[in-house]
């Protein structure tokens, strides 16, 4: 089984970036973590980050199609920003069927109302917010269990 963790804009800035709301973990930390945890579930893990919408869409496009080969379970999906302004990341999880986990290091609504909406939550298989980057471990675990309970 593989699975995909994408991440999307300024998340390459984490361990420098407002470490009072996202601590001192850097990417390249969490995308160990995430390998890590991989491993111990028996499962690959691939780690992308983008800052550009159009590219998040196009390996969304790309996970969906081996998602439906068989090849890829689904998506870790942390999109930032994103999260709370892109209707074509919406539409790209809804036109791919691409089973992802929305992942947010912070607890997005306890901070500014702007960031209390997600077009990404109507289409996603799960969401975890609010646990620091433990939210990438507990995406994947998550991911796995919904995977094999899908057989
Ligand atoms: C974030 C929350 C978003 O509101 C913000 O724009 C980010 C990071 C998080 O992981 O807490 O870039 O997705």
């Amino acid at each position: 089984m593989k699975i995909l963790v994408l991440n999307g804009p300024n998340l390459n800035l984490l361990g420098q970036r407002e470490p009072a709301v996202y601590g001192h973990t850097t990417l390249a930390d969490v995308e160990q973590l995430c390998r890590d945890t991989g491993a111990r579930l028996g499962v690959e893990v691939e780690c992308r980050q983008s800052n550009h919408e159009g590219v998040l869409i196009d390996w969304i496009h790309e996970a969906g199609a081996a998602h439906r080969r068989g090849e890829l379970a689904g998506a870790v999906f942390n999109a930032g920003a994103y999260t709370h302004t892109s209707v074509a990341l919406h539409d790209a999880i809804k036109g791919t069927g691409l089973p992802v986990i929305e992942v947010h290091i912070s607890n997005v609504h306890a901070r500014e109302a702007f960031r209390h909406h997600s077009y990404l939550s109507p289409a996603a298989a799960g969401i975890v917010v609010g646990f620091g980057v433990d939210g990438y471990v507990l995406g994947l675990e998550g991911l796995v269990r919904k995977a094999r309970a899908a057989g």
